[in-house]
Formats: C-alpha cells, structure tokens, sequence
C-alpha cells in the first residue's frame, strides 16, 4: 500500500518527467523531409542563376524554428516565399542573418546560388543532417 507522502512524491516525479519528456518533443526533430535541403526556384534559372540550396538542418542545429518561421516569416512551404535579393539586400527573409553581421553577406552569390541549373524547387534528402545526426543518436539541441 502506498503512503499519501509516496504518492505524493511519484506524481511529483511523473509531473517533472512529463515536463522534460514534453521539452525534449517540442525540441526533438521529427527528423525527415522537413529538414532537408530545399532546393528554391522560383526565379533563378529564369534569372540566369543557380537554383538556391538552403540547408535546413545546418541552420535548425543554430536557431529555432520561431525565428525563421514565426518572426522572420517564413512559410512552411518549399518555394512559398517570394523571395527576391531586393528583400534580401533590404534585411529580409535570408538577408535578416545574411548581413555581414550574423552571417556571410549577400555578396557571396554562389554560397546560396550552388544548385545544379534546372533543379525545381523542392526538399530534398540532407547529407548534413545525417553527419550531423547518426542513426540512434540523440537529437542535438
Ligand atoms: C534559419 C531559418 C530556419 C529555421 C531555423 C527553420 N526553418 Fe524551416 N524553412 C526555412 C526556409 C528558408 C524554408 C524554405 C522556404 C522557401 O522555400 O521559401 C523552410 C521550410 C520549411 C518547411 C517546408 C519544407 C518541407 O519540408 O516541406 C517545413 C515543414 C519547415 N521549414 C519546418 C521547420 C521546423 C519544424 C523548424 C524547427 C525545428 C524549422 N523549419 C527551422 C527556414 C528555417
Ligand atoms: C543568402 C543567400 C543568397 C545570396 C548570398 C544571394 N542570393 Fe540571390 N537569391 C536568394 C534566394 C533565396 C532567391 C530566390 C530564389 C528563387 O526563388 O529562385 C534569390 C534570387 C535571386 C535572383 C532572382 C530574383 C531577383 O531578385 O531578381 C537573382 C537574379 C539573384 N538571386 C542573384 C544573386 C546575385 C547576383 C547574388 C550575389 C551578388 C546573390 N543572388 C546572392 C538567395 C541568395
Ligand atoms: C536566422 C538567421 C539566418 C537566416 C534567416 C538564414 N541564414 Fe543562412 N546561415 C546563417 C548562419 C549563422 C550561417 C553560418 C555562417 C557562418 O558559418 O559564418 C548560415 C550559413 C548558410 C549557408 C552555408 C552552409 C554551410 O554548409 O556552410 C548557406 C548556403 C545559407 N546559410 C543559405 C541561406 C539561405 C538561402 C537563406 C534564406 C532562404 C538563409 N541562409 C537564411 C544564418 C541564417
């Protein structure tokens, strides 16, 4: 039979594991398509550039997922974005980081500009993710 006292102390412990189990699901990747590299192009062949790669995983292990999708505001969708280098040069979407402060600056065009000509916007499959994340190994934070 259990005490009060013990109960007690059991339903502190579950609440406090609940608490940590629910921290390590809102953190924890779900670790598939949504962190691949998306391939973005909507202007770029037309442009005469590269399709840009931006490397999901590589940025996720750096920020939040609120701080693109929610205050930088950035849609869920590969491609969703209209983005441009006019809203980039003016500190938007990717230009909010890709200043010369946070990040490299806009003038390093083939850093972004890196896909293969003619690949259409999509998520593909990140190497980065699996270097970064073994099979089995704990989500990095
Ligand atoms: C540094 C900025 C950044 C961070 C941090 C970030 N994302 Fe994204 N995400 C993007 C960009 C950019 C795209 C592509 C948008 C586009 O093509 O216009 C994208 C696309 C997506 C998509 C749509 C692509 C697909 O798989 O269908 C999903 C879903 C997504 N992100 C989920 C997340 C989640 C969940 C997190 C956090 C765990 C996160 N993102 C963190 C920038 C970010
Ligand atoms: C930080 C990443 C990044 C860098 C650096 C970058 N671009 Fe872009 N650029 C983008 C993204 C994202 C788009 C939207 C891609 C699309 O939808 O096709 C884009 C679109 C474009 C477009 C088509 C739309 C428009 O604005 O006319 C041109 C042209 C372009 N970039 C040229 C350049 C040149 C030239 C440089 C270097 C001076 C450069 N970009 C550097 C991310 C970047
Ligand atoms: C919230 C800030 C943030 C945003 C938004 C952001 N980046 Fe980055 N990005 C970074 C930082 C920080 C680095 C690392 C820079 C460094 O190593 O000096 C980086 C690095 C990169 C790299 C190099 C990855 C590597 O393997 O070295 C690419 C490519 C890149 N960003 C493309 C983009 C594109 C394209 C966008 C917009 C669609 C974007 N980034 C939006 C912060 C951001």
């Amino acid at each position: 039979m259990m005490t009060v006292q013990i109960r007690k102390k059991i339903g502190v412990l579950l609440a406090g594991m609940a608490a940590v189990l629910a921290i390590l699901f809102v953190d924890m990747p779900d670790a598939h398509a949504e962190y691949g590299d998306v391939v973005i192009n909507n202007y770029s062949d037309v442009a005469g550039m590269r399709p840009v790669v931006f490397p999901h995983w590589f940025h996720r292990i750096r920020f939040r997922c609120k701080v693109c999708h929610a205050d930088l505001g950035f849609k869920f969708q590969a491609g969703g974005n209209e983005i441009n280098m006019v809203k980039i040069i003016d500190g938007q979407f990717c230009g909010a980081c890709h200043n010369g402060e946070i990040a490299w600056s806009p003038e390093n065009c083939n850093l972004c500009h890196s896909g293969k000509p003619g690949t259409k916007t999509q998520v593909h499959e990140s190497t980065i993710q699996k270097l970064a994340q073994p099979a089995g190994a704990p989500a990095k934070k």
